[in-house]
């Protein structure tokens, strides 16, 4: 149990035994011990700053399958050629929200830093990714898209643009991506993601921009390479009717999937990718029209591929007609068309009058050629037009949106022949790996200097001078130019003689240590390494021409699908020199390079341990040169001795603002510069952690920012939280006073009032629940009330007992949305336990019964022949009659029956059939009501109480007139009301509304609004308390004014005790002496305590006026 060396155990294990906590510790236990052997998180920490030792870190942390590292905020990622446990929804939530340093390296925490920054400071991000072929670039990118669609929103808009940014990916991999022999899905495509996000963060739309797809893939493929999945899922996948409709059988018999001998790739299910392909095109919105001539497309090439040429005279002839027939009848053209365009060139020559037109037949290699040609054109534009339909499906027409970008660019690759298009992708992973020095390396430390930071400048390789030897025009011309020149002096050549000039031409011109001529071919030292070019075919795939012919052929497709991929005027010259492939990928890359520069960069540079693709193996050598081709050595230098964090104060200043006092809520007056050096001062920050250069602020380690941040969601936080609970108080406040009033007109003229109880608080709990683990231990055992304790007070009970007379025992009573609940706590054996005496159906009670006098007693009468009627006296039986009255009223449909009258009866048992009597007269010598016993009835003496038409106030408040209150005071505006007089229950107020509704329990709308009001007016209670005290002791609160000698004032006396709810009232005891400085028409007066000075408001009907 213990032995294993495997991550995904451990976390098995973990969930496993969540609930046995010992074990659990244990666990986690083994589980840190076991991160702690796998090295450093963060490689800046590493001992000795040297190559093998960061290679060394990444090869115990492989042993352990941690596959990511950070270097500062570069995550380093490791392919670990199996699927780990680590990326499911579970921790999705649990990076969910977190700062980077809370958690071990994770895509995930990168994700969620780049949109956390998107969506608090509403700036563009982007990923970049890189490494070589078949490190986890894509699957990287995929898993930083997985994220956001999980974090972000939700929404119809909203989850359509994820579904189509995710399942976008298997659509472009099967169009774009192929096997190598590096990498089983290897990307021959470069892929600039954007995912638009609105203001609220969730993404509204997206655009993919496509690099230079490898399209020669799709004639030739080396061996043990494939063409583009596509095919062989179409192969594989597709029905019978399109199997007949478009001749498609097996891969093995098309030209142009046969020479590699490579058709099946491990691990991958080319039927089953076929339909993931399809159900892709559909969530884009491919209708199943579109559907039909893409794939009738693909299988056109496919036929176009198997038309073979013989020598035929000067020219050639097609081998098979009937394949030139079906190629013809698959792309819409008439075959003649077809045989026209492909064994006859039309050269014209001379100008104007002088022009001749010359239809010259071609040789079987020539027709291949264009063959080829065409084939590979057709499938380019094809990829095209289905990037251009994501994009139109994700467009979002909102120009207001922030940006989250994904670069994922095929990796740098080295094969055995190296043409073209590894060139052009090598070309392109050096720009990347330029734009990554140039942010982290060279603009970090030009930055310290012009900042004027303290600084140890550290050496690294630049690799401007590869990409110069590659890009440059002037002043000496590097090989792309070198390369358009001899296409356009060569237009007459055939291609191989043009190539050897272009070879030639190259070794003349270029003088650069990083470029070595051979005789047939080139070196290019590139950061990665050395890579050995052929020239073969250089000059052709760089001239990227169709013949006009054939274009013109195409143009005639009876198949507007087909025919919309040629728009070309041939019959027109356009004045411009043609654009060539070498100069559209420069072109791209620095649109590219210039959209990366507007974003907030996040690197993730992977890396590859074999190339075995083995889950095992860490091949040391390779990943020591990774290693030092990336620059990680230099990465950590600049990051041990740099400055993690900088900001221009202006915008630090407003970013961070909130967490001092001294900068808000009045803003800082002074320079921004100041004012941050004042709020880091303020947060007591360590002063070796920040520097402050000319215009921007600097922090030396991200834990600082972290903190910093850390802080501020957190006041974020509490805000949002307070301005919610005073929202639902409010509204909680209002659901009681309905109820108040309603209870009130079930007393109205039938009951005399009494003066506490008219104007009582309704609050629910007035027996702390939560906090007596035995009542709710009862209570669940018995049932599991459907809405949650709705009403819980304690009550008294008469009982009589032989020889000892009558006593009042204690007990809780409970109001659930069902149910009437009467518990007590009983002695057994010396120990209290609690026995639950009642348990009435709200729906069974067929009549409450009170006196008309001021009174708390009520009896309780149910239809249920095994339960007791009830007779009990309930301080706040206002609310408790109202509670009971809005669930009989939710149940029944119908108010509950009540019935005043001062002599009641009661059925006190129902088995022996006893009838309980109860009398109640009017006594202005008792005070409080006393019951009696008196033979076999009970009489209930009583005081005088208010008269039945009484009605409870709504007190508006004053506004307080304290010129204190414009400088932080208590600032309550007139419109806010006071429910009552705010008596508290002599019982402790709960700080914690109960609430054990099992989350399966179906709950009414009314009482689940009701019950989550309790709970926040519960948590506002204790928030306003802590919030009063603190705004009471606000130092612009003026001193009090000097106490007269004499006072004239008029007195009052306090007839009532009186609790205060809120900082500005005053508590009062009975009897205490008072000063009137105010008298509300609201109710509410305010007074000085004469014996203290202490000034508040409290209810007016508490004093007398001596
Ligand atoms: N996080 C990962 N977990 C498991 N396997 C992975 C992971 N990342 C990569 N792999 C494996 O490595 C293979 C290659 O990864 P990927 O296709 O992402 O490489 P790449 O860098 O995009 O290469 P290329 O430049 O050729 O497109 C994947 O098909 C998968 O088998
Ligand atoms: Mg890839």
């Amino acid at each position: 149990m213990f032995g294993f060396s495997d991550t995904h155990l451990q976390i098995n294990f973990y969930f496993l035994f969540v609930n046995h906590r010992n074990l659990v510790i244990y666990v986690t236990m083994a589980y840190s011990a076991k991160k702690k052997q796998a090295g450093v998180d963060d490689m800046v920490l590493i001992s000795k700053l040297k190559d093998e030792e960061v290679m060394e870190n990444l090869k115990k942390r492989h042993a352990t399958e941690v596959i990511y590292t950070y270097i500062s905020n570069v995550l380093i990622s490791v392919n670990p050629y199996k699927a780990l446990p680590i990326f499911g929804p579970d921790q999705v939530q649990e990076y969910r929200g977190k700062f980077r340093h809370e958690l071990p390296p994770h895509i995930y925490a990168l994700a969620e830093s780049a949109y956390k920054s998107l969506t608090s400071e509403g700036e563009n991000q982007c990923v970049i990714i890189s490494g070589e072929s078949g490190a986890g670039k894509t699957e990287a990118s995929k898993l930083i898209m997985q994220y956001v669609a999980a974090v972000s929103g939700k929404g119809e808009g909203v989850e359509r643009v994820k579904r189509i940014i995710l399942d976008s990916n298997p659509l472009l991999e099967a169009f774009g991506n192929a096997k190598t022999l590096r990498n089983n899905n290897s990307s021959r495509f470069g892929k600039y993601f954007e995912i638009q996000f609105d203001n609220k963060g969730d993404p509204v739309g997206g655009k993919i921009t496509n690099y230079l797809l490898e399209k020669s893939r799709v004639i030739m493929q080396t061996q043990g390479e494939r063409n583009f999945h596509i095919f062989y899922q179409l192969c594989a996948g597709a029905d019978q009717s399109i199997r007949d409709e478009y001749g498609i059988s097996q891969a093995s018999d098309y030209h142009y999937l046969n020479q590699s001998g490579c058709y099946t790739v491990d691990n991958i299910d080319d039927a089953s990718e076929y339909n993931d392909t399809i159900k892709a095109m559909d969530t884009i919105g491919i209708n199943a029209h579109q559907r039909k001539e893409i794939l009738k497309l693909v299988a056109g090439i496919l036929w176009l591929g198997n038309i073979s040429f013989v020598e035929s005279g000067t020219g050639s002839e097609i081998s098979d007609p009937r394949i030139l027939d079906f190629a013809s009848d698959l792309l819409g053209i008439q075959s003649q068309v077809l045989k026209d365009a492909l064994l006859f060139r039309i050269i014209t020559t001379g100008f104007g009058k002088t022009a001749e037109v010359f239809n010259v037949p071609q040789t079987p290699d020539q027709a291949t050629h264009i063959r080829d040609g065409l084939a590979k054109t057709l499938y380019d534009r094809l990829f095209t037009w289905l990037v251009g339909r994501i994009n139109d499906s994700m467009d979002s027409k909102n120009q207001d949106v922030k940006l989250l970008s994904v670069l994922d660019i095929y990796g740098f690759e080295i094969f055995d022949k190296n043409g073209f298009e590894q060139f052009c992708i090598n070309y392109v992973n050096e720009k990347l790996q330029q734009i990554f020095i140039e942010l982290t390396l060279k603009a970090e430390q030009e930055e310290y200097a012009q900042e004027g930071i303290q600084w140890e400048p550290i050496k690294y390789f630049n690799n401007q001078v590869v990409v110069d030897l590659i890009e440059s025009s002037k002043p000496k011309p590097g090989i792309f130019a070198i390369l358009d020149d001899t296409c356009a002096t060569t237009h007459a050549l055939e291609s191989n003689v043009a190539d050897n000039k272009l070879l030639t031409k190259l070794k003349e011109s270029i003088d650069n240590d990083n470029f070595v001529g051979r005789n047939d071919d080139f070196i290019v030292k590139h950061y990665a390494g050395n890579v050995t070019y052929s020239v073969d075919g250089f000059t052709d795939k760089n001239k990227d021409q169709l013949y006009n012919t054939l274009i013109e052929c195409m143009q005639s497709s009876t198949m507007p699908f087909v025919k919309q991929f040629f728009p070309e005027n041939t019959r027109e010259a356009s004045g411009k020199k043609p654009t060539t492939a070498g100069f559209k990928i420069k072109q791209s890359s620095l649109e590219l390079i210039a959209a990366l520069k507007k974003c907030q960069p996040h690197y993730i540079r992977c890396m590859k341990p074999n190339e075995s693709k083995s889950s095992k193996e860490f091949d040391v050598k390779r990943m020591l040169h990774q290693v030092k081709y990336l620059g990680l050595l230099e990465n950590i230098r600049v990051r041990r001795a740099g400055y993690a964090y900088r900001q221009i104060y202006d915008k630090f200043l407003e970013r961070f603002a909130i967490l001092s006092r001294k900068t808000w809520p009045s803003p800082f007056v002074g320079e921004s510069k100041q004012g941050c050096s004042v709020l880091l001062k303020d947060l007591n920050i360590d002063e070796k952690e920040w520097q402050m250069g000319k215009t921007k602020m600097f922090l030396r380690s991200p834990e600082t920012l972290f903190d910093l941040e850390e802080r501020k969601e957190k006041k974020f936080y509490n805000s949002a939280a307070l301005v919610q609970r005073s929202f639902r108080n409010f509204k909680l406040k209002n659901y009681f006073l309905t109820m108040r009033a309603e209870a009130s007109q079930l007393y109205q003229n039938k009951k005399e009032r009494r003066r506490l109880s008219l104007n009582r608080v309704f609050s629910g709990d007035h027996v702390n629940y939560l906090n007596n683990a035995q009542l709710v231990e009862v209570m669940k055992q018995y049932e599991k009330p459907e809405g949650g304790l709705l009403f819980t007070d304690v009550l008294m009970v008469p009982v009589k007992k032989l020889l000892r007379g009558l006593k009042l025992v204690n007990v809780f009573g409970m109001v659930t949305s069902s149910h009437l609940y009467v518990v007590e706590r009983v002695l057994v054996k010396k120990q209290f336990v609690m026995n639950l005496n009642h348990r009435i159906k709200i729906t069974d009670i067929t009549s409450v019964g009170m006196s008309c006098l001021c009174d708390n007693w009520l009896t309780i009468c149910n239809k249920n022949e095994n339960v007791d009627d009830l007779l009990l006296e309930c301080e706040n039986k206002t609310e408790f009659l109202a509670v009971l009255n809005d669930q009989y009223k939710a149940l029944e449909k119908k108010p509950l029956q009540t019935c005043f009258d001062n002599k009641l009866t009661w059925r006190s048992n129902k088995k022996k059939k006893k009838v309980g009597q109860i009398e109640f007269v009017k006594d202005p010598k008792h005070k409080l009501a006393l019951l009696t016993a008196a033979g076999n009835k009970y009489i209930v003496n009583v005081a005088e109480g208010l008269s039945p038409a009484s009605q409870p106030r709504t007190i508006v408040r004053p506004e307080r007139k304290r010129a204190a209150n414009a400088g932080g005071g208590l600032n309550r505006s007139q419109s806010i009301k006071k429910t009552g007089a705010g008596l508290q229950s002599s019982l402790p107020m709960s700080p914690n509304i109960h609430n054990y509704q099992s989350p399966n329990e179906v709950v009414q709308p009314h009482q689940q609004k009701l019950k989550e009001q309790q709970l926040d007016v519960i948590q506002e209670k204790k928030e306003s308390t802590v919030q009063v005290k603190s705004t009471a002791n606000a130092p612009s609160r003026p001193p009090p004014l000097p106490r007269k000698t004499t006072d004239n004032r008029p007195k009052l006396r306090a007839a009532y005790g009186y609790d205060a709810t809120a900082g500005d009232e005053l508590t009062l005891k009975e009897g205490d002496l008072l000063y009137l400085i105010e008298k509300d028409p609201s109710g509410w007066w305010e007074g000085e305590l004469i014996a203290t000075g202490k000034r508040g408001l409290f209810p007016g009907n508490y004093v007398q006026e001596l």
